[in-house]
């Protein structure tokens, strides 16, 4: 069985399919197996697969058809409980649970990158199915991918506090959009790393293509 990551982000568009993108492509690049998992991706879809696999497949150079990468995909651009609501669809676990136990035996390292933010519904009717509950019941460590803009101390603590009220392994950040010049992006870093007594992992410049760490060194924190 494979080594997993779950890459959560502070919020939606923070960067977390392109960091993603770029954890999986280090892998690929070294020529390990690689995989990517997404419990449920919302919007539309290019090639036939959800945006978010065909960027990563675009980036990291992944080979396989991603079919099987991402069980549900919904039209409606909505957190997955509304979307699958609209679409007349429920998210099943053991759905979700046979393809991702099939792609951990695939993979020697399963990069799960996570929809919005840490607190996100799967299913919100007579069942209640949170995305966290997926990540803890599937044992997953956690990076958390932050936005390096104002706000985000607020945004990064809270979710290394929920995750930790939830008994979830926080493995550390990668800062995005960082520019080690920024007074903000800066002091953004530092007061996060102190508050949360965890490290950066890494920073993402605008428009890397590569990760600026050894690929023994990512492999560590998964
Ligand atoms: N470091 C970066 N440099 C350039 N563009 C970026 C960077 N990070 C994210 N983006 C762009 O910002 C948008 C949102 O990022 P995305 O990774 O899709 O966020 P999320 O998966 O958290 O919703 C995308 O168009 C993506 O290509
Ligand atoms: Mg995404």
């Amino acid at each position: 069985m494979g080594k997993k990551i779950f890459v959560t982000g502070t919020g939606t568009d923070v960067g977390k399919t392109f960091v993603t993108a770029l954890i999986v492509k280090k892998f690929c690049d070294a020529g390990f197996s690689a995989g990517y998992f997404k419990v449920a991706a919302s919007g539309d879809e290019i090639e036939n697969i959800p945006a978010d696999a065909f960027q990563v497949k675009k980036i990291s150079g992944l080979k396989y058809d991603m079919k099987n990468a991402v069980p549900y995909s919904f039209k409606n651009s909505f957190s997955p409980h509304l979307a699958a609501k609209i679409e007349n669809k429920k998210i099943d676990f053991s759905v979700i649970e046979k393809n991702f136990r099939e792609a951990e035996k695939n993979f020697d390292f399963l990069t799960v990158e996570g929809s919005g933010g840490i607190i996100c519904p799967l299913r919100f009717d007579e069942k209640i199915l949170m995305l966290d509950d997926i990540v803890k019941k599937f044992n997953l460590p956690v990076i958390v991918v932050v936005d390096s803009k104002l706000g985000e101390i607020n945004s990064a603590v809270l979710t290394v506090e929920h995750l930790r009220t939830k008994k979830i392994s926080v493995k550390g950040f990668i800062f995005n959009r960082y520019d080690e010049k920024n007074i903000l992006h800066i002091d953004n870093k530092n007061v996060i790393e102190k508050i949360t007594n965890l490290p950066t992992i890494t920073t993402v410049k605008k428009n890397a293509s590569d990760l600026e760490i050894s690929v023994e060194k990512l492999a560590e924190y998964f």
